[in-house]
């Protein structure tokens, strides 16, 4: 019987390369930079939360409501966006910076997003302010910088 399981070593070679290669297809570099410029380079996978990827490696970004589940809405378009019922982001702490040659790989800010930054963060955010709770990572943020502000004192905000 289990040698009716066992698998010849080509064959086994072969799902072991497919693996490797699905493996590496789907992990993608992305580089922490922190205010005194110290750069952490990781490996994430495609469909990850950014906030969920500095979490594992212990970059110092919170995100205590964790994105808040589904959005308040969704940019489907330049000229629409959706309404949709979700509660949303509602801490706005784990603000990072994407350099703005990185823009055209993001999603739209949605207007709450933008918004709760601005209350949030005040002079801090600016136009390459996201939340990482809202950047779900794909193939083409393979190279992703990020920039991670200060914590402003979470008791105040
Ligand atoms: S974790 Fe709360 S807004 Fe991102």
């Amino acid at each position: 019987m289990l040698s009716r399981l066992s698998l010849t070593a080509p064959l086994a070679q072969r799902l072991v390369r497919r693996s490797m290669s699905t493996v590496m297809s789907n992990t993608i570099n992305i580089t922490f930079v922190d205010l005194e410029g110290n750069r952490a380079q990781v490996k994430a996978r495609v469909g990850q939360r950014l906030l969920d990827v500095a979490q594992r490696f212990k970059v110092d970004i919170e995100g205590p409501c964790e994105g808040g589940g589904s959005p308040t809405e969704v940019v489907r378009t330049k000229d629409w966006t959706e309404t949709t019922y979700g509660e949303g982001p509602t801490c706005f702490v784990c603000h990072v910076k994407i350099p703005s040659r990185f823009n055209h790989l993001l999603d739209n800010q949605t207007l709450h997003e933008k918004l709760g930054l601005e209350d949030a963060w005040e002079d801090e955010a600016g136009n390459t302010s996201r939340l990482a709770c809202q950047i779900f990572l794909e193939k083409k943020h393979d190279g992703l910088v990020c920039f991670v502000p200060d914590m402003p004192p979470i008791d105040v905000i």
